[in-house]
């Protein structure tokens, strides 16, 4: 027999010599024997069901299209000896490896499996992960790790940590290539972390999920530290405080079904449009209802996401990293059947104040947009960066540079509407005509200025003020005529930094025009091997 028996049975290949039918059944049973025992293994189902997970396969199943998936390399095993490993052999590995679809389109997907070995990574678990990932890459589809693992499986030593390696050279490959996406359904300890933190957007469950490069154990041996597995890196952590998780879920259902959208919204590949719904008639949109989201008066809050759901199909948005710096919004939605990102400044957190976190939050949402073609729109509602020792000292110069770098750079369609005011620094950090906007809009209550008119007046005419028998008469005057002349956007709009004051009941209607305007804009990036973003 030259093909071999579980070719055959499996009717991988179209020989079939003429077997005995005993011969066959004989195969037969010996394949599903082999396969039993490489799916299922009662006790540790159980056990992973009693620490309130789904095991791998019902992951994947809840993940994509029903009947959808292709397995790889079930059979793959460990080859490892010594420290009784060797006598511990599965007929499979930690780790469910393969390609599915979402909606119809391709993904490539791994699973990792904590009834083996905790899910811990080998040399054959790394393996499997290494193929789907270049086949992901190969085929331009995203790739979609599920993450619940203890991290390099310590009885292989360095070919642990040889195989992380491999992932993370080949996560950093794909980056900007195709979307990379991590969900922590379990615990993610030590280089399983690292992987989540170089995805283009990482999950998180509340309760089960942990990331942290060394566990409680560690810290309490090297700094005495008493600390519970979701104190140091449960979703809460990572999804407020962090930043490491962009999305937290309660449970594995809902989780799984926001990969799901989150994948229906983005291009395959870097090299694919994002996938557009047929117009919904947005660009004859008109709605009264925008004006009465934002208070006139400059320094009352409100609440952007209500400004977004007002700008976007059906109200519909994905809200990324809701929990963390949330003085910045970023989301995705579609204008007009379009995908598109938005950044806007939320004036209900310290009053939409940027500053180091929300900074480093949009910046790499822009890179993300950039990346994949995805249009950007820009809310500006932003009364400046954050001032004070604690900012400067901990450098919000680098960060808040991390942001004008990811606009700078974007060369995908930008349209920028500015609500409210938009002072300082951070007027030309969010998205202006100065760093490459491409369609500026604004409302024509605005204030666009260097400072606003008290901190203006007080700096200009010290001298004045100082001077004048009546202080408070001159001040008013001058906070007056400042506001008179410099704080409104038609000074913006006489020298063509703002393209139009629009009634704020067309913004939805003027973005949509904008969009379909910039549709086809392609913009050649000089030859270099990388620019220097401010890390
Ligand atoms: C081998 C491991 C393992 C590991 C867990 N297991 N982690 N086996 N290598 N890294 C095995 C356990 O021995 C156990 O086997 C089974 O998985 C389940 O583990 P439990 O401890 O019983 O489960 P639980 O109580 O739920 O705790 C889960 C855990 C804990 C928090 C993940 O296992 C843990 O702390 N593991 C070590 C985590 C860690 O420090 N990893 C870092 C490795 S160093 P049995 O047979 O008893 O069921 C690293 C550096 C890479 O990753 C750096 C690259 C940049």
């Amino acid at each position: 027999m030259t093909t071999s028996g579980i070719d055959q049975v499996n009717g991988h290949s179209d020989f079939r010599p003429e077997l005995p039918i005993r011969t066959m059944d004989l195969l037969r049973e010996r394949n599903d024997d082999l396969r039993d025992r490489a799916v299922s293994n009662a006790e540790a189902v159980r056990r992973q069901r009693s620490l309130g997970k789904r095991t791998a396969r019902e992951r994947l199943e809840m993940l994509l299209d029903k009947d959808s998936f292709t397995e790889i390399e079930l059979y793959r095993r460990h080859q490892a000896h010594g420290l009784k490993v060797s006598e511990h052999r599965p007929h499979t590995d930690g780790v469910v490896a393969g390609s599915g679809t979402i909606e119809g389109r391709r993904v490539f997907v791994y699973a990792q499996d904590f009834t083996i070995f905790g899910g811990s990574l080998g040399q054959a678990h790394a393996a499997k992960i290494h193929k789907v990932m270049d086949m992901a890459i190969d085929t331009g589809s995203p790739v979609i790790a599920l993450n619940d693992s203890g991290g390099a499986r310590i009885q292989e030593g360095v070919m642990a940590l040889d195989g992380y390696g491999g992932i993370f050279r080949r996560q950093v490959a794909a980056s900007g290539v195709i979307p990379q996406i991590a969900v922590v359904l379990g615990p993610s300890a030590g280089g399983a972390a690292y992987s989540p933190a170089l995805a283009d957007f990482t999950f998180m469950v509340r309760g089960t999920a942990q990331m942290y490069l060394t566990g409680p154990d560690v810290v309490q041996a090297v700094s005495g530290e008493k600390v519970t597995h979701d104190e140091l890196g449960g979703a809460s952590v990572h999804g407020e405080l962090s930043g490491v998780a962009s999305f937290v879920h309660d449970d594995e259902e809902s989780c799984l079904e926001d990969v799901r959208y989150l994948v229906s919204m983005l291009p395959s590949n870097n090299l694919e449009s994002p996938p557009a719904h047929e117009p919904v008639g947005a660009v004859d949109d008109v709605r009264p209802e925008f004006a009465s989201i934002v208070p006139v008066e400059p320094n009352k809050p409100y609440d952007m996401r209500t400004l977004i759901a007002e700008l976007v199909d059906d109200g519909e948005f994905l809200e990324v990293h809701e929990g963390w710096a949330r003085n910045v919004v970023v989301a995705f939605g579609r204008i007009d059947g379009a995908v598109v990102g938005m950044v806007g400044n939320q004036p209900m957190v310290f009053a939409g104040v940027l500053d180091i976190e929300a900074s480093q939050k949009a910046a790499r949402f822009v890179r993300f947009c950039d990346a994949f073609g995805i249009p950007l729109v820009s809310l500006v509602d932003v009364p400046g960066f954050l001032p004070g020792t604690a900012q400067e000292h901990a450098g919000v110069i680098r960060h808040g540079a991390k942001l004008l770098y990811a606009y700078c750079e974007a060369t995908v369609p930008r349209i920028q509407v500015i609500v409210r005011k938009a002072y300082g620094g951070a007027y030309i950090v969010m998205d202006s005509r100065s760093i490459g906007t491409d369609l500026s809009l604004a409302w024509p209550t605005n204030e666009i200025a260097v400072m606003g008119a008290e901190g203006a007046v007080n700096v200009i005419f010290r001298k004045e003020l100082a001077a004048s028998a009546d202080p408070d008469a001159l001040r008013a005057e001058l906070l007056a005529e400042y506001s008179e002349q410099l704080v409104h956007p038609y000074y913006a709009a006489e020298r063509g930094l703002v393209d139009d004051v629009i009634d704020p009941s067309h913004t939805r209607s003027a973005v949509a025009r904008g969009l379909a305007m910039l549709r086809d804009k392609r913009r050649p990036t000089p030859a270099r091997k990388h620019g220097n973003v401010p890390l």
